[in-house]
């Protein structure tokens, strides 16, 4: 997938962004050019201030200049900018590939509003083509996994769930130090109810479903930049 058009919608996204604006800071690779751009106009006397996502875009941020804040300094954003797996005609996402899920719905719930930024193979008819992150705590993951993997039959998805693993074979550990269940559908046909069944399990954190969160998507493909709002 070509930087280059990532890179667009993340210019074009900052379109979005105002003089002393408080941002929420997504996470991802569309993410980072992001925020390269961002420190960019910092440097040129944009005054903003982030809450970033994760530990990886803190980091980013520091070594560009972005000043940042967190969300008990400053609970209530403008703005968050952030990347998506998926994206459905009502703006509906699946977020959590890159393991960021939860702070990245923290972020974005705090605030007003959320541009979602992606290359156009993210834009989908029905989510569910890529797996469905669940963040779930460590302590009862089998009997977690079990119940999630009962929601899902009671949804009529019989999909592979298995537990997120890092290239040495250890449960991936997220920046709230709980593990990823990525659950494979094909497409999920009720996406609200899944996600309100999953949430109501017991050690399940969150789910990588964003739903009435996003109000525009800046999406490019070799055509240029699209911008969706979503659809009723
Ligand atoms: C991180 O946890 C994710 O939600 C990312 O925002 C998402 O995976 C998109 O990442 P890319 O921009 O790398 O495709």
């Amino acid at each position: 997938m070509s930087e280059d058009l990532k890179r667009q919608a993340a210019a074009a996204a900052l379109n979005y962004v105002k003089d002393n604006m408080k941002l929420g800071i997504g996470t991802g690779s569309t993410a980072v050019h992001f925020i390269r751009l961002l420190g960019e106009r910092v440097a040129n006397g944009l005054t903003v201030i982030g809450v970033p996502t994760s530990e990886e875009t803190a980091n980013l941020c520091r070594e560009v200049g972005v000043p940042l804040t967190t969300l008990d300094e400053t609970p209530e954003l403008d703005l968050t900018v952030d990347g998506a797996d998926e994206i459905d005609p009502q703006l509906r996402l699946i977020k959590g590939g890159g393991g960021a899920l939860l702070r990245e719905k923290i972020v974005a719930k705090a605030s007003r509003d959320m541009v979602v930024i992606a290359h156009k193979s993210k834009v989908v008819e029905t989510l569910g083509a890529f797996p469905l992150p669940i963040e779930v705590m460590p302590f009862g993951l089998a009997a977690t996994t079990l119940a999630v993997k009962n929601v899902c039959a009671r949804f009529g998805m019989q999909g592979e769930i298995s537990v997120r693993k890092t290239a040495d074979g250890e449960n991936y550990l997220t920046d709230g130090q709980h593990f990823i269940l990525d659950a494979t559908f094909g497409r999920i046909s009720d996406v609200d109810g899944l996600d309100m069944a999953l949430r109501a399990v017991p050690g399940v954190v969150e789910t990588g479903l964003f739903i009435g969160i996003a109000s525009t998507a800046v999406v490019a493909s070799d055509d240029g930049i699209e911008i969706y709002k979503p659809q009723a």
